[in-house]
């Protein structure tokens, strides 16, 4: 099989199909999310909190995505990545976003950038699209904006606030964003942008009427131990299914049960023997 597309997918989002997107941050996950037949792997900047420790998304450098990005291409090699760029490499100039998605597209090879911002970024994604990368939009409850916004809120409620999300989800279209994330944002406005967009929305936390969904893999798979968002739902406790194989795998090692004779090499006895009485040793059994 060869690589998906972005004109597969969208072709398959023209016919009402539904993205369904996954993230993923390093190649076991890449493979288990594209043997499930995932239509796209985002490699989030949700990498800093759910692998790399951190408290928010803000520490996670270009470098990390990088690398992240490249194993999961690899282990994934027939699914559509998208990475993001990470907080501040896109801000600072057009130019800066430029070579930095480049590095996403030339050194980790993903096929489209993902980027949180509406009006502000409008230019900033035109100038990517133009140089032929395409991008993802991401509005609503944006992650690199947590201390901006006072914590993890829902966006968009107020008249405002619905307005100001509406329009910056046009702007992004007439940019040239292929798609936008939205997240946690109230369903009957997700359901609204959605009628109004020519491109696919994929929601998390925006309920039902988007083109597509997302979650992070390891609020689905029990494999976080933060709190989970409210809007996520846990298909697994792969967690929990990985201390119990450590736990026995402890206790084997301890009471001698592993590794039994299966897992372990043999050598010809007479060139045991010989070593053996060379140092001194008592014969062999
Ligand atoms: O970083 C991430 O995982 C994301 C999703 C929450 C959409 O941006």
């Amino acid at each position: 099989m060869a690589r998906r597309t972005l004109r597969d997918l969208l072709t398959a989002y023209k016919k009402g199909g539904r993205w369904v997107m996954s993230t993923a941050y390093d190649f076991p996950m890449a493979h288990v999310a594209e043997a499930a037949g995932v239509d796209l792997i985002l490699v989030g900047d949700s990498l800093g909190q759910v692998v790399l420790g951190y408290p928010d998304t803000l520490s996670v450098t270009l470098d990390d995505m990088v690398r992240h990005a490249g194993a999961v291409v690899r282990g994934a090699p027939d699914t559509f990545v998208v990475a993001d760029l990470p907080f501040l490499t896109y801000h600072v100039s057009d130019a800066q976003a430029l070579v930095n998605a480049g590095r996403l597209m030339t050194e980790a090879r993903v096929q489209a950038v993902k980027l949180e911002g509406g009006r502000r970024v409008a230019d900033t994604v035109r100038r990517l699209v133009d140089a032929g990368i395409p991008v993802m939009g991401h509005l609503g409850f944006t992650p690199q904006s947590v201390y901006a916004f006072g914590g993890y809120t829902v966006q968009g409620r107020s008249e405002a606030a619905a307005e100001a999300l509406y329009t910056d989800a046009l702007a992004l279209e007439a940019a040239g964003a292929f798609a936008v994330v939205l997240e946690m944002v109230p369903a009957p406005l997700a359901a609204l942008i959605t009628d109004a967009l020519q491109i696919p929305t994929i929601g998390i936390g925006a309920g039902a009427a988007t083109d597509g969904q997302v979650l992070v893999a390891h609020d689905m798979l029990g494999l976080y131990w933060g709190r989970a968002p409210r809007f996520t739902k846990q298909y697994a406790d792969i967690g929990q299914a990985m201390e119990a194989a450590l736990r026995q795998y402890a206790d084997e090692v301890r009471t001698g049960v592993f590794p039994a004779d299966e897992h372990t090499f043999s050598m010809e006895p007479a060139v045991l023997e010989r070593l053996a009485a060379r140092h001194g040793h008592p014969a062999p059994r």
